[in-house]
């Protein structure tokens, strides 16, 4: 297994790069490229930038050009339903580009020719993600995160979401706006920048996926109020401690088969 990890920015994947053993850099299509291992897995770190056709492209070079077998993109998301709070965590069962709208010719949201608008991710990545990040919030969150920014951004007891994520061009930050994708895609739990453009790629290259989001804002007129202030104190350590511990779930799994193989 080689794990490609992307994030959109570079808040969201600090302390990430450090923690590789062995870490080789290599710059590629204006990206730079951390190759190296976390965790005892096999890893690659890239930043996408943000956007649908950044990230396409970011997981497309992970998978010809860095031979990644699996694929993880973590982030932040607006939400997109009132279930779904600041601080909470959303791990994608399903994506779709809420901005592809082909109509009449084709439905709206389906990616045309490929029949296909909900692109599924990987249950078992999906499966991993929600016990890691149900691992994170009971025994480390209250230790990782400053209580003064607890405070802030009222995080008394995040939950964790499993559901339908939507990725468009667009910062949302209106009431009508996320009301309106709301209602054009029941199930919409939280939208952002990138993901189902990952999952499309991973779908079409045959590469099991799974996207993690923390709950940044409402997705509404105060969006964008205090985001880089929660990413980086917030977000940035949900991030690390997520895939740590997502990592060594992962690890205990290779060694675990080795022992029953005779390795
Ligand atoms: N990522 C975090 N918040 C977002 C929002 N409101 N819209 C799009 N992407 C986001």
């Amino acid at each position: 297994m080689r794990l490609g990890i992307i994030s959109a920015l570079h808040e969201e994947q600090q302390g990430l790069v450090e923690a590789m053993q062995s870490p080789y850099k290599l710059i590629h299509g204006m990206r730079e490229v951390w190759v190296g291992q976390l965790w005892e897995i096999d890893a690659v770190c890239v930043l996408s930038r943000i956007g649908k056709v950044a990230a396409a492209m970011t997981a497309t070079l992970l998978v010809e050009k860095f031979g990644v077998t699996h694929i993880l993109f973590t982030g932040v998301a607006g939400s997109a339903d009132k279930s779904v709070h600041v601080g909470d965590i959303v791990v994608a069962e399903s994506l779709v580009q809420h901005d592809m709208d082909a109509s009449p010719l084709f439905p709206r949201h389906e990616v045309p020719l490929t029949g296909i608008s909900h692109f599924a991710s990987d249950q078992t990545m999906a499966l991993q993600l929600l016990q890691a990040a149900g691992d994170f919030l009971d025994t480390e969150l209250a230790t990782t995160i400053d209580v003064q920014e607890r405070a802030v951004f009222a995080l008394q007891s995040p939950r964790i979401h499993r559901g339908l994520i939507g990725s468009g061009d667009q910062f949302v930050g209106s009431r009508e706006r996320i009301q309106a994708l709301g209602e054009a895609l029941p199930g919409l739990l939280a939208v952002e920048m990138e993901g189902a453009a990952v999952a499309q790629v991973c779908f079409e290259l045959g590469i099991p996926f799974g996207v993690i989001r923390t709950i940044s804002d409402n997705a509404n007129e105060n969006a964008a109020t205090d985001f880089m202030r929660f990413v980086k104190s917030v977000a940035a350590r949900y991030a690390f401690c997520i895939v740590r511990q997502f990592c060594r779930q992962l690890g205990a799994g290779v060694q675990a088969s080795k022992v029953s193989a005779g390795m």
